[in-house]
């Protein structure tokens, strides 16, 4: 993969060599940007010697006269990792400040940005930083947090960057590079449906997508090539192996799995699907002149009962069930009914648990029945254990 790292003028710049080196050696190709401050704490010539590239510092090489590219470097890159990220870098980036290269490259990085804070505990409690922060969370950047531990200050807290080992980790988890996927091409589903009753009003339900999201990244996380349909959602899937595929009701939801499952090896299906939508939507807004007004609903199309009845060989699929009571004789009995590899079980009724809740505890069943329990946990720490079964059984 072609990684090119952004330094800025930070002490823990010192660690950034060691982390070219160690990607260098995985077979990545990298390039580096420093901002002009940052050799005051990294020598520009180490950091070109083991990238075995120039490094870029300015918009031109006042040496050669060259033209250094930022678009150029941006269509280069599969992940821009911005390490250590100073809180100055941090507010600029966040306004969209474009003063050196580095920034003007990031703005053309189209969302494949990494950035790994790191200061001074104090800075980085600091609420403008902290706000910074999650704007540019928001805008899709991943932020690769810092550490608990002795700081260059003498202090002890927040805000040190993580080890080179660490740091090529998460890179290599973003860029889909543990290996145990790579080349399956996955379908997942998350998320509500709407069904219109009228020009404004809906049928829904409160799926937040969050476990359907997490899937999505744990599978990439994999190397997995991922399409995800997504139900209206407050979510955004920033892994550069997912493609999103925006989808508002159960009719768009099978049409988009009649076009992508064909071609899939594995799916798995978390979207909340709404069974019944009203059979006739008013084009209008439907006014308040009668007492009651009766809903007539007709069945929606069950997405993963087609998927399961057109299943090959090769493919697995795994279902969702959620229960509000007598959950394993329901979810073992879609299990047969959908041609199911395996279905998930959401434990509800106990705290933390379900719709909306960054947690879950789930049962998963395969098709012999046996079932493994995942206790209460976080649902990207699910989401990592739900893949690692998949890698395992299929
Ligand atoms: N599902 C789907 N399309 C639908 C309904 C459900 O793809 N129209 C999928 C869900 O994504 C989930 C699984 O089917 O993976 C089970 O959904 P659930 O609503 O629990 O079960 P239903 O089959 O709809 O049965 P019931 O509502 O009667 O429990």
């Amino acid at each position: 993969m072609h990684v090119l790292i952004g330094i800025t003028a930070g002490i823990a710049a010192y660690k950034i060599p060691l982390l070219i080196r160690l990607l260098v050696k995985q077979g990545h190709e990298v390039r580096v940007i420093m901002t002009p401050d940052s050799s005051d704490f990294v020598s520009p010539l180490v950091v070109s010697t083991l990238s075995k590239n120039p490094v870029a510092i300015e918009f031109w090489d006042r040496k050669t006269g060259e033209w250094n590219h930022h678009v150029a470097y941006a269509e280069w890159a599969d992940v821009l990792v911005v390490a250590p990220c100073t809180a100055n870098t941090l507010a600029k980036m966040s306004q969209g400040l474009c003063d050196n290269f580095l920034l003007a490259t990031f703005l053309s990085m189209r969302n494949r940005t990494m950035i790994a804070p790191a200061m001074d505990l104090e800075m980085y409690q600091h609420p403008t930083v902290r706000r910074n922060l999650s704007i540019l969370e928001g805008d899709g950047v991943v932020i690769i947090p810092p550490e608990h531990g002795e700081l260059a200050s003498g202090m002890v807290g927040e805000g040190r960057l993580p080890q080179p080992e660490q740091l090529a980790e998460r890179i290599n988890e973003h860029l889909g590079c543990q290996g145990l996927l790579n080349g399956v091409k996955a379908l997942v589903t998350a998320g509500p449906t709407y069904e219109a009753i009228d020009a404004v009003r809906f049928v829904g339900n409160r799926s937040s997508g969050k476990m359907g999201y997490a899937i999505a990244e744990a599978l990439a996380n994999q190397g997995a090539q991922v399409t995800l349909l997504s139900g209206p959602t407050q979510l955004t899937a920033k892994h550069p192996l997912i493609q999103t595929v925006k989808i508002e009701t159960a009719k768009e939801l099978f049409a988009s799995v009649q076009t992508h499952w064909p071609s899939a090896d594995l799916g798995v299906f978390a979207a909340a699907v709404a069974d019944y939508r009203p059979s006739e939507p008013n084009p209008q807004k439907i006014k308040k002149n009668e007492d009651s007004v009766t809903l007539n609903l007709v069945k929606t199309e069950d997405s993963l009962a087609w998927a399961g009845s057109q299943k090959k060989m090769h493919q697995f699929l795994m279902g969702f069930a959620l229960e509000t009571s007598e959950g394993e004789a329901y979810a073992k009995g879609k299990l047969i009914k959908k041609h199911l590899d395996a279905i998930v079980l959401n434990v509800l009724g106990e705290n933390g648990v379900g719709f909306n809740f960054e947690t879950n505890k789930i049962r998963i069943f395969g098709k012999e029945g046996k079932a493994v329990d995942l206790p209460l946990d976080s649902k990207k720490e699910l989401a990592k254990k739900i893949v690692a079964y998949i890698i395992e059984n299929k």
